[in-house]
């Protein structure tokens, strides 16, 4: 029943030391360069006011490929969404996670056909350890926001922000497309910009932030994320083999290449390893929107972009399945083998 309270309600009850099940391995703790060298680098952050000119979309088109094929993650800025929109996104999660607790075990589910539950670690069970962070996940693939599924704190201020999503998400597959050498509606005419599912993070402040992570070292199984934080800070992502730290900007978004997009772009883009750090300050909150493509895609072979594949630049992958490779997915921990490297 414990499980049901999530982190936060670990952290409301007291505790002074984190619980076993939380302290990552002894020697990932080794392994771990945690930054003390300089960084003179960032991740790039992308202005997309002009994206409209076309001289200056030139130049965008640009950014984006070398940061995709570089970092695998950019920031935008100047995109379009207004600030109020972001800032009330936050804010009803902070209320979401804040209620009574009761409140949020009756939302708690394991469920993997329900669309909307709140859960501690969706791998609790498949992995060997957990990560310091809650989750309200809304799964809406394909099919329009359900409003009388969202929690009501936050209803109103998800569905703008979702709406706000979607045309984002078209725009950005335009420039992707066009940074691969596509025409401009390429990706989006595949389905990519469809199913779009959602999972939403609170971080709570932890007493031991050396000894868990937020969220373990992974990649996203995806096509493409779009990642909206709160001022906290905490993102890392994995750059020549060093930890990056993504730099909290007011009113950008974080995006993402998924394997699904290395895949696609046969390995011109690159799905790129990251994690969040926990901190003895809280809450983080983020909001991850996972563009997966549309459920038509499930049932067809998936793989390289035939237009991008030639003599001299052969398909990296095999095709497959994405049911099957969503499947392989569900089924492991977060920071198991990713089910990319069977088809490669
Ligand atoms: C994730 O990559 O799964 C979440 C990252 C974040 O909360 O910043
Ligand atoms: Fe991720």
């Amino acid at each position: 029943d414990d499980t049901k309270t999530g982190v936060k309600g670990l952290v409301d009850s007291g505790i002074l030391n984190v619980p076993k099940i939380f302290i990552r391995p002894a020697e990932d703790l080794a392994a771990d360069e945690l930054n003390s060298s300089q960084k003179t680098i960032e991740v790039p952050v992308i202005d997309l006011s002009n994206i409209g000119d076309s001289i200056w979309r030139k130049e965008i088109v640009n950014e984006v490929k070398i940061a995709s094929g570089e970092w695998g993650f950019f920031q935008v800025i100047n995109h379009g969404i207004p600030l109020s929109v972001l800032d009330e996104m936050i804010e009803g999660l902070r209320l979401f996670n804040e209620q009574d607790l009761e409140l949020k075990k009756e939302m708690y589910s394991r469920d993997s056909a329900k669309k909307v539950k709140f859960h501690s670690n969706f791998d609790l069970y498949t992995s060997k350890t957990a990560d310091w962070r809650d989750t309200l996940q809304l799964t809406f693939l394909d099919s329009d926001p359900d409003p009388s599924q969202m929690p009501p704190v936050c209803r109103k201020s998800t569905m703008e922000y979702f709406k706000h999503m979607k045309r984002l998400g078209e725009a950005l597959f335009e420039l992707l497309s066009e940074a691969l050498g596509l025409q401009p509606d390429h990706l989006n005419s595949i389905g990519c910009s469809k199913g779009c599912s959602t999972v939403t993070h609170y971080y709570p402040p932890c007493p031991q932030p050396e000894l868990t992570l937020g969220v373990r070292k992974h990649a996203d199984a995806g096509i493409l994320t779009v990642l909206l934080q709160n001022h906290m800070g905490g993102l890392q992502v994995l750059h020549d083999s060093q930890w990056f730290d993504v730099h909290p900007t007011r009113g950008g978004l974080v995006i993402n290449v998924g394997d699904l997009l290395q895949v696609l772009s046969n390995n011109k883009f690159k799905s790129v390893k990251h994690r969040a750090i926990s901190s003895h300050v809280g809450p983080r909150i983020s909001v991850a929107c996972f563009f997966s493509g549309h459920a038509s895609l499930l049932d067809k072979p998936f793989g390289p972009i035939k237009k991008l594949i030639s003599e001299a630049n052969p398909p990296r992958y095999e095709e497959f399945l994405l049911k099957e490779y969503f499947a392989k997915f569900f089924a492991s921990s977060l920071d198991s083998k990713p089910p990319i490297d069977y088809y490669k």
